[in-house]
């Protein structure tokens, strides 16, 4: 047992049982997203829990149909059949008994805001937005709040893939909050399998540079 098996057990999860998950560990799970860092400890995010299960299929059927309708705008036969491919692997969340909408929210950026002033290129603007604190911060919260899931016994699996739906999915829950977005969802049940896994990694050399 190592203390960092509360990392290790947590795995994107796709298949859920019909068991219902305890209001009282939804809202646990939503505290320790806040528990995360955020740049200015601006705390830009807002996290929209959907329970409804007929709410969930209007989320699944808004996102298929905006999938077809992406497919239609290319002539390009690989791409329209790679986009038709995702379709399954962006509505996994069909099964769930709850899907949580994570929204990130702005964060004035004093660096953007110089690089602006001194009319910086574009490449060099791109450059320092692509940072984008805003996201990093609620990146962070989507984190804690699926190891505190797995940690309650729960599956989750972050989800941008559907996001290319935002606007339909935004009108759709009626919920505007100034500035904010969608950045992502995640699927919250009980996993249907037991024995959990996911895909290899990098090996740490590969990834990890340590400079004397
Ligand atoms: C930013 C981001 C977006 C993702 N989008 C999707 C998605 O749209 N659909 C999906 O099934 N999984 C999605 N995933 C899950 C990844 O496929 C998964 O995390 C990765 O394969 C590693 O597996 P693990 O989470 O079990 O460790 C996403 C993960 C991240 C971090």
């Amino acid at each position: 047992m190592s203390a960092l098996d509360f990392i290790y057990r947590r795995h994107s999860v796709r298949k859920f049982k019909e068991a219902d998950v305890d209001p009282v560990h939804i809202q646990e799970i939503i505290k320790a997203a806040t528990y995360a860092p955020s740049g200015k400890n601006v705390q830009n995010w807002h996290f929209v829990i959907l329970k409804n299960p007929n709410k969930i299929q209007d989320i699944v059927k808004i996102v298929e149909d905006k999938n077809a309708e992406m497919a239609s705008w290319t002539d390009d036969e690989s791409l329209k059949k790679e986009i038709t491919k995702f379709k399954h692997y962006h509505t996994i969340f069909r099964g769930a008994p709850v899907l949580i909408l994570a929204f990130a929210g702005p964060y004035r950026e004093m660096a953007v805001e110089a690089f602006k002033a001194k009319n910086a290129s574009s490449e060099e603007l791109h450059n320092i937005l692509r940072v984008s604190p805003a996201i990093q911060n609620v990146s962070a919260a989507i984190e804690n709040l699926m190891l505190a899931a797995a940690a309650l016994g729960y599956g989750t699996c972050w989800m941008t893939g559907p996001v290319y739906a935002f606007k339909e999915i935004q009108e759709y829950l009626g919920f505007h909050k100034e500035g904010y977005f969608l950045a992502a969802m995640t699927p919250l049940g009980v996993p249907e399998e037991s024995e959990l896994s996911s895909p290899p990694r990098k090996p740490i050399e590969e990834v990890m540079t340590i400079i004397e």
